[in-house]
């Protein structure tokens, strides 16, 4: 997710449209259905998926082969969007581009690591398709034919790849890196959401399969955010991340939505596994007051770091969508935290409908939902997709009260997993290139030197020369 050039990049005010009255209706479940139904059906003229030619699971892209605005991990991303649609609303209509987008994007080792996008796997981005898998084991979405990777299965092989022994070195005394390949921009950074998808996961592995391993996991991870004081020690406000070469000390203070909803989620399945330990109602507590302080001014969704100067990148345009969605479920599962959570979601919901009206159709959604005046993604050069998942995300998500909650594999889950899953997988992470004798050598004198934690980034990039 390469949003700093965006950040820096920042448009001017643009042209305010005239306030009027909203195409979407949500006052009853029943608008709220058939607003859900038209705003997935516009969500869905974004993907090219499922035509002819056109690869299944992703939305046009990535940016960096300029084949459209999206990376890979947008598609799994809203392939959750719609697991959560379905569950939410009933309506079938797109179960099938959703399965079929999943299973071909899993990869040769059934692990979410597909060669084609290795030049950018973030374990996050991995991470974020094993949390679609993950939802659709919990939402009890129909399984894949028996000869194909099932959804449980796949979430623990992205579990498992990321707990392996050579993502977890001892630098900044733990926590997952950013990118997967060490070749890869951005290894020498390790941040919270990469470590937050890893703890989300592991969080409801440990709900679903009752396993406490998973669970083991997911409290170091959260205990690591919270000692190298990603979270910080006062206010609960949650920062983006710290080099390896300077211990991690160096907090970039950026502080984006979804990382500080994710912690909040996954905290969530721990208080529900651990049935009810003040330790993670204490943890919800607190994140929820920062998460309402900072990123619900007047009850509506405000993306902090990059809204003000309309400075958001294609990446952080998503991410008002999966806070309504992680902070509904929280609700669920974390029963005590409804009545704080709903009122804002409802209201931060209306203020989102009150913007979709742009031209041609009159119900285009745009990204600013504060100021209820549609202003246009092209215009504002963003494209769309982000902001209509969004919009559908907090609207569908108003349906969560009548939604059955998370099943485990003991209450009603369908979903069949594998202890074993990714666990061979571990090292079909480097990029496509032959690896010559040289390469070899020089690789294993970085691992050494690395997992020592004895060189920052000009040290291993000069070795190299
Ligand atoms: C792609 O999926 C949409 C939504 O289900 C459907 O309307 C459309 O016909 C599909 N296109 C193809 C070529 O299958
Ligand atoms: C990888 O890229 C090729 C060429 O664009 C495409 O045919 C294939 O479907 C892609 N594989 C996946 C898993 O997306
Ligand atoms: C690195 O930071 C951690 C806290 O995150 C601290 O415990 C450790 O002593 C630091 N190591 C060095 C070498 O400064
Ligand atoms: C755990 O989640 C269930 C819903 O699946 C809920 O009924 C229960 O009250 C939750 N447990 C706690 C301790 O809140
Ligand atoms: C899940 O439940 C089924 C029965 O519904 C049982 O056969 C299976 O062993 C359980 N799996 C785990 C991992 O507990
Ligand atoms: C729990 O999960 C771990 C990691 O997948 C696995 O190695 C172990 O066998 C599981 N334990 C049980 C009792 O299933």
């Amino acid at each position: 997710m390469r949003w700093l050039a965006a950040l820096l990049a920042t448009a001017g005010l643009l042209p305010a449209a005239h306030a009027q009255e909203p195409y979407y209706k949500i006052d009853t479940p029943d608008q709220i259905r058939e607003s859900s139904r038209t705003l997935a059906y516009d969500l869905m003229l974004f993907y090219q998926g499922n035509k002819t030619g056109e690869i299944p699971g992703i939305l046009p892209g990535p940016p960096t082969e300029h084949k459209g605005d999206y990376y890979w991990w947008e598609g799994g991303a809203m392939m959750g969007t719609y697991v959560d649609y379905w569950h939410l609303t009933g309506d079938t209509s797109y179960n099938h581009v959703v399965t079929e987008g999943m299973l071909h994007q899993v990869g040769p080792n059934e692990d979410y690591q597909p060669p084609n996008h290795t030049a950018s796997l973030g374990n996050d981005d991995q991470g974020f398709w094993g949390m679609s898998a993950m939802l659709a084991a919990e939402n009890k979405f129909p399984n894949p034919p028996e000869d194909q990777p099932q959804w449980l299965a796949l979430a623990q092989a992205v579990f498992h790849t990321q707990a392996a022994p050579n993502r977890h070195d001892n630098t900044c005394n733990g926590g997952l890196r950013w990118q997967v390949p060490m070749t890869n921009a951005g290894y020498n950074y390790k941040n919270t959401i990469a470590n937050a998808c890893f703890f989300d996961i592991g969080a409801r592995l440990a709900r679903y399969t009752k396993n406490q391993t998973y669970a083991d996991w997911a409290e170091k991870t959260f205990d690591w955010l919270w000692n190298v004081q990603y979270i910080d020690h006062d206010n609960w406000a949650v920062y983006d991340g710290g080099h390896v070469e300077h211990n991690c000390t160096d907090i970039n203070r950026a502080q984006f939505s979804y990382n500080a909803a994710l912690l909040l989620h996954g905290s969530a399945f721990m208080y529900n596994y651990t049935d009810g330990d003040e330790k993670w109602k204490n943890r919800i507590d607190n994140l929820l007051i920062g998460i309402l302080r900072d990123f619900f001014p007047e009850d509506v969704a405000y993306e902090v770091p990059c809204e003000g100067h309309r400075g958001c990148s294609q990446d952080m345009l998503s991410f008002k969508g999966y806070v309504h969605r992680w902070m509904s479920v929280v609700t669920q599962i974390a029963p005590f935290t409804a009545d704080k959570i709903l009122p804002t979601l409802r209201k931060s919901a209306q203020a989102a409908v009150r913007q979709c009206v742009g031209p041609p159709t009159g119900r285009r959604c745009g990204f600013y939902w504060q100021q209820g005046e549609f202003v246009d993604p092209a215009v504002d050069k963003t494209s769309g997709a982000g902001e209509a998942m969004n919009v559908l995300a907090a609207v569908s998500s108003l349906l969560i009260d009548q939604a059955d909650p998370p099943a485990t594999n003991e209450t009603g889950g369908i979903s069949r997993g594998n202890f074993d899953a990714g666990t061979n997988s571990r090292d079909n992470v480097e990029p496509l290139a032959p690896i010559t004798t040289a390469d070899k050598a020089g690789a294993a004198i970085l691992t050494i030197l690395i997992l020592g934690g004895f060189v920052g980034t000009w040290g291993w990039m000069s070795i190299g020369d």
